[in-house]
This record gives C-alpha cells, sequence and structure tokens, in this order.
C-alpha cells in the first residue's frame, strides 16, 4: 500500500480518500486533486473488499486473546498467592502419597497422609514443615520415635 497527497503527480490506479471515502480513479499519470493535507492510499478496489473480512479476522483474534486471558489470569495469581516451600515440597514428595500411615510403639497407627493442596490452601501453606516438625531430619526420618498419637501430636503442637 502506497500513501500520496494532493497535488502529488501519480501513476495509473485507483486512490482513496480515508476522510471521505473519496474515489479517484487515474487512467494515467496525473495531479492529485486537493492541496497537501489531503492524504490519498493507493488501493485496488477489490482491496477495499478484502479490507473490511481481514480488519474483522483481526478483531476476532484480539477478542478470543482477550478472552483466553481473563480466563486464565485468575487460576495463575491464584496460584502464585499460595506458593509452597522448596522444603515442603520434599516432604510432600513422600507425604502426599495417599495411604501412608505409621504405627507408634503402643501400636496405634496414625495416616500420614498430607493433602498437598489442602496443606497449600491453610494459613500455614508458606510455613516449611520442619518449622512445626522441628524433629524431623532428612537425615535419619522416617524414624518414628513416639510411643504414641497422643504423644505425637503434643509434641508436634508445643512446638
Ligand atoms: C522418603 C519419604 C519421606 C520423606 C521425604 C518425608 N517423609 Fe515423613 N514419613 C515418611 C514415612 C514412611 C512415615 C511413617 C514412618 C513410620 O511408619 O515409622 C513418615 C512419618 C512422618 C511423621 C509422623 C511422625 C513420625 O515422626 O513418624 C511426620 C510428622 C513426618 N513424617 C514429617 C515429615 C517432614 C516434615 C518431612 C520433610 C522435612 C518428611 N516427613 C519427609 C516418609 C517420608
Ligand atoms: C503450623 C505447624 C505445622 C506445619 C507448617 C506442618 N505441620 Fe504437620 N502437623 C502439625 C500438628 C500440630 C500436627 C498434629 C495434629 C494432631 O494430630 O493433632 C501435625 C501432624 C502431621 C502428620 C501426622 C498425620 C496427621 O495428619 O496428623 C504428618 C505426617 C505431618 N504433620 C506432616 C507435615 C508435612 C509433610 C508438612 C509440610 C508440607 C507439615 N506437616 C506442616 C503442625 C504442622
Amino acid at each position: 500500500m502506497f500513501r500520496c497527497h494532493g497535488g502529488q503527480s501519480v501513476g495509473k490506479g485507483t486512490y482513496w480518500d480515508l476522510s471521505n471515502g473519496e474515489r479517484i480513479d487515474a487512467h494515467r499519470t496525473m495531479a492529485l486533486p486537493g492541496g497537501e493535507d489531503r492524504h490519498y492510499m493507493k488501493l485496488p478496489v477489490a482491496g477495499v473488499f478484502l479490507a473490511g473480512p481481514l480488519a474483522g479476522l483481526l478483531f476476532t483474534c484480539v477478542i478470543l486473546f482477550l478472552l483466553v486471558t481473563l480466563l486464565f489470569l485468575p487460576r495463575t495469581m491464584h496460584a502464585s498467592e499460595a506458593v509452597i516451600s522448596e522444603e515442603a515440597k520434599t516432604c510432600l514428595g513422600c507425604h502426599a502419597t495417599p495411604g501412608m500411615s505409621t504405627t507408634f510403639r503402643y501400636k496405634s497407627t496414625l495416616s500420614v497422609h498430607v493433602n498437598e493442596s489442602h496443606f497449600q490452601n491453610t494459613v500455614h501453606g508458606f510455613l516449611a514443615c520442619t518449622g512445626c516438625h522441628s524433629d524431623v531430619s532428612l537425615d535419619t526420618h522416617p524414624a518414628s520415635q513416639y510411643a504414641s498419637k497422643r504423644e505425637f501430636a503434643l509434641h508436634v503442637a508445643e512446638a
């Protein structure tokens, strides 16, 4: 596409004044009507009919892009609000497995499954697991040293 102004000498072709839609058909070299402040676009007649649908297509793409962004934005924001620590990820590497349990010395059992998304959405989600389970060290873990559920719960609650 090709922009020109009034008074300019132009070759054969169709010229459009986009401000008022006026069409100038040049059959041979001629000067475009009007002064320098009038602007013309050189565009074949077929181009004008193509420009409409093309602009429509572009508009549809932009709308689709905006919709997709709006649909996914809230999720990303939610995920970044609740970040769990690297350490918690390590612990959850085992503890997110359903069905794991421990048997205490006095033979009572306790499920040690920790639901990852549940933990992440609690007020403690940003804490490291050892912030509360201060006696757990990955070098010696898992080695239950508690006599019972009650002893374990009391110990962690104290921490
Ligand atoms: C390699 C897998 C694995 C990893 C990693 C792991 N755990 Fe465990 N955890 C277990 C198993 C298995 C048990 C059950 C132990 C038993 O039966 O004696 C357990 C038990 C526990 C218990 C119950 C009380 C106890 O001491 O037995 C707590 C609390 C615990 N883990 C916290 C943690 C924390 C905190 C981390 C991260 C620092 C962690 N675990 C990392 C496998 C793991
Ligand atoms: C805010 C402190 C706190 C944080 C952080 C915490 N825990 Fe606990 N956890 C506790 C308490 C308190 C208990 C005992 C609950 C009871 O039985 O009364 C417990 C219990 C457990 C148990 C025994 C099973 C159960 O559900 O009672 C496991 C396993 C465990 N926690 C693992 C983890 C892991 C893995 C993380 C990190 C992803 C973690 N904890 C983060 C305080 C915490």
